[in-house]
């Protein structure tokens, strides 16, 4: 280390004379106020006097950390009044009052220490990386002081000292920016608040079935065209991001040693593009191809079987890897239905040409060719599980997000992971599936690995799909807490995790969320109800439950205020409301309960539902609950390529009038109501007699999503009811996605006696 290459900053205010600093009064903060988000991996306060910092502060560092130096006195001018800086060199001298920024090559990149006395404060780091890390500890240590716009005259930091590094080295967010446009300062915002929760990436998803977001200078109908799609209301909607923006992008990150990482996605999720340039779709230079303006997935996909498309990809990438310096560069690959490809002579051709199997290998074909393009430029690949299927490209990194199976399968075959499975790691899904606990409690690191394994998985991503997040509200609303919530799970060691002391410390942070602009949303859903089946006495007990008890509730069944729980007797809407004084905390908790007379019995499954749509398993069509038009409610039972079809045993023969179900639909999510409702009747369940039959008027074709009911009616006697909803099986040709599998999804089997 050369004394002579050290500079100092320091701040003089404007007639602030140490005299002053004197008189000033103080409050030390005491270590039980230390809300540190990631928990730190050690942390011990002293009983030193505070370290004061105020405009006259100086910061000592060497040469090669001068950015962060800088950044750290940008940080702490905003907190101080004053404007003024001077930034001279000068000679080291470590007996000084002041901050000291060093290098220790004995840390780990991102390790640093941290030690806070009377005179000084020391930053030892493994490198600049970590030496932003820590300053980000640094400024949380002034967490539950701050205020919005809020300035002092000094500072007072606890004496202490830390020690620290991270548990995963990749620790991000996937922003997708395509379904809804968020202005560059959104960005920037969300650089920020990465960087002060020490997480590492951003995961820019810059293409899409409905927008292409990135200026191309050689195919500008990308950015011209593509960028906009004409919504429902003839508006046209979008935007995009200009180089230069992004260029600044990428250095305000880069000052915060956050990476960005671009993602461009192939050969799916490409319907903008192939608006704009057709001739690299299976359909040809004339194909009417608009940009989308609706959810889901969809089957314009690149043409593997023409090297244009190659070139064209080529040209891009290579203008994305000018702007973006990433190691990684993220080609998607989720998602690709096959259908054009099975019906496109020169993809087939392709196939033939290099002995593919099959459409899957040609994907993996399509994935290899653009990772050695990749490689040959020094980048590394990433892409989604579905890169796996037709074999893995030689050096990809898989980001496991259909659970964690393809990353299970990535990490063992020696590639690099990213982790962020639907079950905890998706921002778009509602806090009944993953709350703050939820995703807290994620681990990275799947059991079946052995320790070599797991040493695969660079770390995980909370991914922040934007399909319904129209504004930079909702979408504050939906990343936090539970980002920050995910960021300890990155960077804290399992040891050192603890829910109860997270959630108190993330209550601290809200003051200095608000500060940053963010409207934060809940921490999970304030109640949940439940319904418990009683087989034996053939009862539905339902009830509402509190989930935070720090809060004030009503509840109300056909809104009447009730008890807190009770047999099922009339059907109706129970309710349940919290609140935070006297301020409504979250949404109204709403659910539907009927009362029939098959409540409570025995479902025999002829065919078998999926575990991700379980609804609660053998009693979800005689648990009384009714599903809502959120179809991840956790009340739809869901079969996916057949038929659903139960045996409900009544017990004993009994006089019948109807029969019925409600279904859902949604065929962007390529759910489908059923053809037709049938329904049987036995007392004997070996000899079956029909009772009736429906067929839905909603078409398989109708956009949006529909609760549809259908009944069967007639007068009977039995003790067996057999009902059978049919699937269409397969998504028509006319859909996206043609070919997959179609979901039926159903609530409840609802049998009403005769008089
Ligand atoms: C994904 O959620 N389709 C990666
Ligand atoms: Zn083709």
């Amino acid at each position: 280390m050369r004394w002579r290459s050290y500079f100092v900053l320091i701040l003089f205010a404007a007639g602030l004379t140490s005299c002053q600093k004197e008189k000033t009064d103080v409050s030390v903060r005491k270590s039980e106020n230390i809300a540190l988000i990631p928990q730190v991996k050690y942390l011990k306060t002293t009983d030193l006097k505070p370290f004061l910092w105020d405009n006259e502060t100086q910061i000592f560092a060497p040469e090669n950390l001068k950015a962060e130096a800088e950044y750290l006195q940008k940080i702490f001018q905003e907190c101080l009044y004053g404007e003024n800086e001077i930034l001279k060199p000068s000679s080291h001298s470590n007996d000084k009052e002041g901050v000291y920024l060093r290098l220790d090559k004995q840390l780990k990149p991102e390790a640093y220490r941290l030690e806070i006395q009377g005179q000084q404060i020391n930053i030892e780091a493994g490198s600049a990386e970590g030496t932003i890390r820590a300053i980000q500890s640094l400024r949380q240590l002034m967490v539950s002081a701050f205020h919005k716009g809020m300035k002092r005259e000094v500072w007072a930091l606890p004496s202490l000292r830390i020690e620290d590094q991270p548990a995963f080295s990749h620790r991000g967010l996937l922003l997708d920016v395509c379904r809804h446009f968020f202005d560059i300062d959104v960005l920037k915002k969300y650089v920020d608040l990465l960087a002060f929760y020490k997480m590492n990436v951003l995961h820019l998803h810059l293409t899409e079935d409905q927008a292409w977001r990135m200026e191309i200078d050689a195919y500008p109908r990308l950015h011209q065209e593509a960028a906009y799609r004409i919504k429902a209301n003839g508006e046209r909607y979008g935007g995009y991001y200009t180089k230069k923006q992004l260029r600044e992008l990428v250095a305000y990150a880069e000052e915060r040693h956050i990476t960005i990482i671009p993602e461009i996605e192939l050969p799916g999720h490409a319907q903008a593009a192939l608006s704009a340039y057709p001739q690299f779709s299976c359909l040809g230079a004339q194909a009417q191809i608009e940009v989308a303006n609706d959810w889901g997935v969809f089957k314009e996909i690149y043409c593997a079987g023409n090297d244009e498309t190659f070139q064209f990809l080529e040209t891009i990438l290579s203008e994305v890897m000018e702007v973006f310096p990433s190691k990684y560069i993220h080609i998607g690959g989720d998602e690709a239905p096959k259908f054009r490809w099975e019906h496109c002579a020169k993809c087939q051709a392709r196939m033939e040409a290099e002995t593919l199997s099959d459409e899957h290998e040609l994907q993996s074909y399509f994935i290899k060719r653009i990772e050695a393009f990749l490689n040959s430029k020094g980048r590394q690949l990433i892409g989604w599980d579905e890169i796996l299927e037709g074999g893995l490209s030689p050096n990809a990194t898989v980001q496991s997000w259909r659970g964690m199976e393809g990353g299970i399968s990535a990490a063992r075959s020696n590639h690099g992971v990213i982790m962020s499975p639907t079950s905890h790691c998706y921002l778009d899904y509602g806090l009944e599936r993953i709350d703050l606990q939820k995703i807290y409690n994620f681990d990275p690191i799947p059991e079946e690995l052995s320790a070599e394994e797991a040493g695969f998985i660079l770390g995980g991503e909370c991914n922040m799909w934007t399909e319904h997040v129209p504004n930079e509200k909702n979408l504050d609303q939906k990343i936090n807490p539970r980002m920050q919530g995910l960021a300890e799970v990155l960077w804290s060691y399992p040891v050192d995790r603890d829910f109860e002391n997270f959630y108190q410390r993330i209550q601290r942070h809200y003051p200095m969320l608000e500060a940053f602009g963010v409207n934060y949303g809940p921490e999970t859903l304030p109640a949940t109800i439940y319904a418990e089946v009683y087989m034996d006495s053939g009862k539905v007990f339902i009830g509402a439950k509190r989930n935070l008890q720090t809060l004030d509730f009503k509840v109300l069944f056909n809104e009447k205020e009730g008890p807190w729980g009770f047999d099922l007797k009339e059907s109706g809407i129970l309710k349940a409301m919290a609140f935070k004084g006297k301020k409504p905390y979250g949404d109204t908790i709403e659910q539907e309960f009927t009362y029939h007379a098959a409540l409570a019995k025995k479902a025999n499954y002829v065919t078998s539902y999926e575990k991700w749509y379980s609804a609660g398993g053998e009693v979800a069509l005689v648990n009384g609950t009714r599903g809502s038009l959120n179809f991840r409610d956790g009340q739809w039972q869901g079969f996916s390529g057949f038929n659903a079809e139960v045996i409900i045993d009544l017990g004993a023969s009994q006089s019948i009038q109807s029969v019925s179900s409600n279904f859902y639909h949604y065929n962007n999510a390529w759910i489908f109501r059923p053809e037709a409702y049938r329904v049987w009747y036995s007392n004997d369940a070996k000899n079956w007699r029909s009772m009736g039959f429906q067929k839905p008027e909603l078409l398989p074709e109708e956009r949006g999503q529909h609760i549809i009911t259908l009944k069967v009616e007639q007068k009977i006697e039995a003790r067996y009811i057999k009902v059978l909803a049919e699937n269409i099986e397969n998504v028509p040709d006319w859909h996206e996605a043609a070919g997959s599998e179609a979901w039926i999804f159903i609530d409840e089997i609802v049998v009403e006696n005769g008089i």
